[in-house]
């Protein structure tokens, strides 16, 4: 069910769940000040309650009233890609963020999203968490139809279009002196640079890692929708059945292609990634080769590791 922003801001102040649409993904919404709405949200997901959610503001001055200490360089990137798909995990007050909402730890993730009708909601119902608006496990939601295939039609989504970027916010974290990608996302590594003064690495962990990751989502399969991915670093010349590929690439006659736009085009391809993965499942697919001949660097990185988190079988 389509609200208005007046209504969205209403229902999130009774203390109600609602969908809201960001730059990236949609979220699934709830004020800071009801953890019962916070744990509504778990249970809607059936999202495993050691996964904490992103809080979510409109202003950094806000953000600056739950966190404990600033790391070096936090008012740099804050400044520099707040509103945007950059969310920072940092120490808190814990007594000022409800415990499930940070899933007992220490530390919170904040963001402040760039999109109108977000920034405008946020202003009127403060900080709210949310994580990305589908159920646990499967692709995320990137327009208001997603959200009502996970959650029904009679669920309350503030409609905002198609989300411009598609893939999620880039996580980042200061540990051991720098700061540390450990979710990638719509900023690629390179992003950063400029503002840090070095490339910050990459730790997302995961599968098959001893260590716990930093980042407690990276444990879980993710996005990964009812039909069976196979990863395909070249396109074997006699294939058939469904492909997930680029259009304008030459593919096998019986390939059935599910197209990311153009190969040339990463932030297309992000763009339509769970669209497409949520498009296999509409129309019943068991099984989808995809084409993973594109570039180790930049957004193509994030892509690679999505499609990776989703063949999983796990
Ligand atoms: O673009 C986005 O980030 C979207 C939109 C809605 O803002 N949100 C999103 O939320 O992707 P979610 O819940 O799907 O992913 C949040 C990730 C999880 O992997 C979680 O483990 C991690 O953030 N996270 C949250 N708090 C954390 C913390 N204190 N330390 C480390 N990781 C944290
Ligand atoms: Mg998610």
């Amino acid at each position: 069910m389509r609200v208005t922003l007046e209504q969205a801001c209403d229902l999130l102040k009774s203390g109600l769940v609602i969908a809201v649409p960001t730059e990236t993904v949609y979220g699934l919404a709830a004020s800071i000040d009801f953890p019962h709405a916070i744990e509504d949200i778990f249970r809607l997901k059936g999202r495993p309650a050691d996964n904490p959610l992103i809080v979510h503001a409109a202003a950094s001055s806000e953000i600056s009233e739950y966190i404990k200490e600033k790391p070096p360089q936090y008012e740099e990137l804050a400044a520099s890609f707040w509103p945007g798909p950059m969310t920072l995990v940092l120490p808190v007050l814990e007594e000022k963020i409800p415990s499930v909402a940070r899933a007992g730890l220490s530390t919170a993730a904040f963001r402040i999203p760039f999109h109108p009708l977000t920034l405008q909601l946020l202003q009127k119902t403060g900080p709210l968490v949310m994580p990305s608006a589908n159920l646990s496990g499967k692709p995320s939601a990137t327009s208001a139809q997603h959200v009502e295939n996970d959650f029904g039609s009679g669920f309350s989504v503030l409609d905002g279009g198609s989300c411009q970027k598609g893939v999620e916010s880039t996580i980042l974290c200061w540990k051991d002196s720098e700061w540390t990608i450990i979710r990638l996302g719509a900023l690629s590594p390179e992003a950063f640079e400029g503002v840090l003064g070095y490339l910050p690495r990459v730790k997302v962990g995961g599968e098959g890692q001893k260590e716990r990751p930093l980042c407690p989502g990276q444990l879980y399969r993710h996005y990964a929708p009812q039909a069976k991915l196979i990863l395909l670093n070249s396109i074997p010349t006699a294939m058939e059945g469904v492909l997930v590929g680029f259009s304008g690439r030459s593919y096998p006659e019986g390939c059935r292609l599910y197209s990311l736009g153009s190969s040339e085009n990463p932030e297309a391809a992000a763009h339509e990634l769970y669209a497409v993965l949520r498009q296999l499942d509409a129309d019943g697919i068991q099984e989808a080769a995809v084409d993973m001949d594109f570039p180790d660097k930049g957004l193509w990185l994030t892509l690679r590791e999505r499609l990776q988190k989703a063949s999983r079988s796990d």
